[in-house]
C-alpha cells in the first residue's frame, strides 16, 4: 500500500492525511477480494523499518491502527473475514496487544476471505523467528527443511503468495512476505494507494490470470 504520503503532499497536506484516506483504499480492497472471491489478503500496513519514520507518523499510524480495529471490528466479523495480526507485535502497546488478540479470536472462525494485517512485519524477521522458534523446540535435531521453516512463519498454514500488488510506482519488495513471494506474481501499479480502485484491482487479476505459473518448470505448451 504505497504512496499515502505522496498522495498528501500533492494536495499540500500532512502524510497523516494520506494514511487516513489510504485506510479507505482499504476498505475497497476488501470489499473487491469478498466480490472477485479472493480467498486470502494480506496488507502491509507496517513494517520493522517503518519505526525510522518521524515519531509524529509513527504515533499517527499506530493511533489510525488502534481506531479502524475499534470502528470495523463488529463490520468485519458480520462480513465472515477472519482476522490474523502478522508480525512482531510484542513492541506495540498493551492495549493494542489486547485488542489484537480479542478480534483474532473472535474472528477465528470466520470462512470468508482472510485477512492478514502485517504490523511490525518484516519478511527477513519471519524467516529467522521461524528457524529460531525450530532451534527452540528441537534442539537436537541438526538438519531444517523447508516444510520446518514454513511451519513457523507468522503465515503458517496458508498458502504461498499468488499475486502481489505494489501500488505507488515503486519496483521492490520492501521486506514483504519473503520466503512466500518466491513464486508471486508481481503487479506494479503507479497509482498512489489512495488512489486504488476497482480497475487497478481487475487490472491485476487479468494480468495474473494471463501469466502461466511455470515454477521453474517449462511452459505446459512446449
Ligand atoms: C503508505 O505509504 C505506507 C504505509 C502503509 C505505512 P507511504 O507512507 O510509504 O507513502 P509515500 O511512499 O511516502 O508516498
Ligand atoms: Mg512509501
Amino acid at each position: 500500500m504505497d504512496g499515502n504520503g505522496r498522495w498528501a503532499k500533492k494536495k499540500f497536506l500532512p502524510r497523516l492525511v494520506g494514511h487516513n484516506k489510504g485506510l479507505e483504499s482499504v476498505r475497497k480492497i476488501i470489499e473487491y477480494c469478498i466480490k472477485y472471491n479472493v480467498k486470502t489478503l494480506t496488507i502491509y500496513a507496517f513494517s520493522t523499518e517503518n519505526w525510522k519514520r518521524p515519531i509524529k507518523e509513527v504515533d499517527g499510524l499506530l493511533k489510525l491502527f488502534s481506531e479502524s480495529i475499534s470502528k470495523e471490528s463488529k463490520k468485519i466479523h458480520s462480513n465472515n473475514i477472519k482476522l490474523k495480526f502478522i508480525g512482531d507485535t510484542s513492541l506495540l502497546t498493551k492495549a493494542l496487544q489486547i485488542k489484537i488478540k480479542e478480534i483474532e479470536k473472535e474472528t477465528s472462525r470466520n470462512k470468508r476471505l482472510v485477512l492478514n494485517v502485517a504490523l511490525n512485519y518484516g519478511g527477513r524477521l519471519d524467516i529467522v523467528n521461524s528457524v529460531n522458534t525450530f532451534y527452540n523446540n528441537k534442539k537436537r535435531i541438526k538438519k531444517i527443511t523447508e516444510k520446518d521453516i514454513n511451519s513457523g512463519l507468522y503465515t503458517k498454514g496458508q498458502s504461498d503468495v499468488d499475486l502481489l500488488i505494489r501500488t505507488g510506482g515503486q519496483q521492490r519488495m520492501s521486506n514483504f512476505l519473503l520466503w512466500q513471494s518466491a513464486y508471486a506474481e508481481l503487479f506494479f501499479s503507479k497509482k498512489l494507494w489512495p488512489d486504488f480502485d476497482e480497475k487497478i484491482f481487475v487490472n491485476a487479476l487479468y494480468f495474473f490470470q494471463n501469466t502461466e505459473r511455470k515454477f521453474g518448470s517449462v511452459s505446459k505448451s512446449t
